[in-house]
């Protein structure tokens, strides 16, 4: 019997890879800021910030980008910081406590918010693999694009506001 001839995949091909390397970050930020006293250290990527604000509208005493350094960790308590940094809904702002206080929980569910006319909000354990399975992020909170115009696809990086996306009427459940 004649065979028919394989079609085009999506599946990715993971036999010629090199086994350690699928597990490492081939997308991890050049540049990560730290701000840090002793109680505290808040990392800050910028290429993950879309400038959402949630931090500067938060604790504008800590986030101020008209300041150099613009996180002063010394304005408000590690509590108050560490409230306010989990609101980052980019995954751009995180920190460690080094007092002993709560280090941001994982959360157990996974929710999935479409922003008006702008990205995906992801919140929860979240892995991002490329076709190959190669890790590119894992993270609590990530914004992805669903404008397609993202430069630095899966995430947002704002273009949605510059290109006037307009996401549409969202389907919700119930009546
Ligand atoms: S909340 Fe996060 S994404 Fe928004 S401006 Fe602050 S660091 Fe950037
Ligand atoms: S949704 Fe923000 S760049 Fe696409």
């Amino acid at each position: 019997m004649k065979r028919l001839p394989t079609g085009p995949t999506d599946e990715p091909d993971r036999m010629n890879e090199p086994v350690g390397s699928r597990d490492e970050s081939r997308y991890e930020p050049d540049i990560k800021k730290e701000y840090a006293n002793d109680q505290i250290v808040v990392t800050w990527e910028p290429e993950y910030c879309i400038h959402a604000a949630d931090c500067l509208n938060g604790l504008p005493a800590v986030f101020d980008p008209w300041r150099r350094p613009w996180v002063a960790v010394d304005a408000a308590s590690a509590d108050e910081i560490a409230e306010v940094v989990m609101r980052c809904p980019t995954g751009a702002l995180h920190f460690q406590r080094l007092d002993g206080g709560d280090q941001e929980p994982e959360p157990e569910d996974p929710t999935v918010q479409l922003r008006p006319n702008g990205p995906l909000f992801v919140r929860g354990k979240i892995r991002i693999e490329d076709a190959s399975g190669h890790l590119i992020r894992e993270d609590t909170r990530v914004a992805l694009c669903r404008c397609g115009g993202s430069g630095n696809k899966p995430f947002c990086d704002g273009t949605h506001r510059t290109i006037g996306f307009r996401s549409g009427p969202s389907r919700s459940s119930g009546s």
